[in-house]
């Protein structure tokens, strides 16, 4: 299929500009070099590799099997202590892609540009989408509403054109994207490349729980609830017993004190830091719910990584062809 020419391809000299988003506890080397060797872009989040060795291994894994470029996702908050470590690890290997989530980017930028790398920096709106540019990002991920994980609030409709009037800087679309109609709106609107997670959770090579793609195929948009009992902040979640099971409504003595900024924000730290840092397995973790954006409800088959790559990228030439 012929490639799609877009800022985004042509700064990593990729055939397709759809990059499989780095998603916790869920991206994995496979999924990396499978996205990249398909003609898009695989990611993965730093965290999922630890301790910090497996994390430097497995971007030599990667180098091993594929000369085609990837991005890594790194925290840049101070709740992640492993961050230094994380960018130089990433930066000695010349990864061509960083992703910043969280705090502020400006070191990992100064150091990334001294070696050629990209930075990339997660917005959900205008302001930090101002600041980071400033800082010398060198693109966007506008993070819309619907999306899987911590989703911003703003309609992808309204946030992708005022990234892309107001700022210029590539904005990649992340949000409720999972097939070729998204891919279509999105690059009408003026993104350069579309984040899809949810989709691949739902590939043959997403090395998660049976069950976890089961109730990805089966939930409809409704399904979706944005809570943030998980850990701490607003995120999808598809609605399980298990999700239920946290109580997804506040009780009267945290109705109480959440009025209080300082104490919302002590609970809500308290709960990032027991999902990203601790027992993966505990009560609330990704491993146990699951995480997913609005677009679950035109996902209906397992395919393989190349199959999702080549079907978007089918369906989105399709839908262009017949526009009105
Ligand atoms: C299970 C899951 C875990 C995620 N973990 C991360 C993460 O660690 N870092 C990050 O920047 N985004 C994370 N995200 C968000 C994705 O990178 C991406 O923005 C999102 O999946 C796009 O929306 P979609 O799922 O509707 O395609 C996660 C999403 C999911 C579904």
């Amino acid at each position: 299929m012929d490639s799609i020419k877009t800022d985004f391809s042509t700064q990593f000299d990729i055939k397709y500009p759809i990059i499989c988003a780095p998603m916790f506890l869920v991206s994995t080397v496979k999924m990396v070099v499978n996205a990249s060797e398909a003609g898009g872009m695989g990611t993965f989040p730093a965290l999922n590799y630890r301790p910090i060795e497996k994390y430097r291994q497995a971007i030599i894994k990667i180098k091993d099997l594929t000369t085609k470029p990837f991005g890594i996702n790194i925290i840049v908050q101070k709740s992640n202590k492993y961050q230094y470590k994380q960018i130089d690890y990433a930066l000695d290997e010349r990864v061509p892609l960083i992703i910043t989530s969280l705090g502020n980017p400006a070191e990992v930028i100064r150091l990334s540009h001294q070696v050629g790398t990209r930075v990339y920096c997660d917005v959900v709106g205008y302001e930090h989408a101002k600041k980071v540019a400033d800082l010398g990002a060198d693109g966007l991920i506008a993070v819309g509403f619907g999306a899987g994980g911590h989703a911003g609030n703003i309609s992808p409709l309204a946030l992708i054109p005022n990234l892309v009037k107001k700022i210029e800087l590539p904005v990649v679309a992340a949000g409720s994207i999972v097939s070729g109609n998204g891919m279509a709106a999105a690059f009408a609107l003026g993104a350069s490349a579309v984040y899809m997670g949810t989709r691949f959770i739902a590939s043959k090579e997403a090395e998660v729980a049976e069950k976890y793609k089961i109730a990805i195929t089966s939930a409809a948009c409704e399904d979706i609830v944005n809570t943030d009992r998980v850990d701490g902040f607003p995120g999808n979640f598809i609605r399980t017993k298990e999700l239920e099971a946290l109580g997804l409504e506040k009780g009267l003595i945290e109705e109480i004190f959440t009025k209080n900024k300082r104490i919302k924000r002590f609970i809500s730290l308290n709960r990032a830091a027991r999902s990203l840092f601790g027992d993966v397995d505990s009560k609330a973790s990704y491993k146990t719910v699951y995480s997913a954006g609005h677009g679950v409800g035109l996902i209906d088959e397992v395919l393989s990584i190349k199959e999702i790559m080549e079907k978007t990228i089918r369906e989105y030439k399709e839908i262009k062809a017949h526009l009105p």
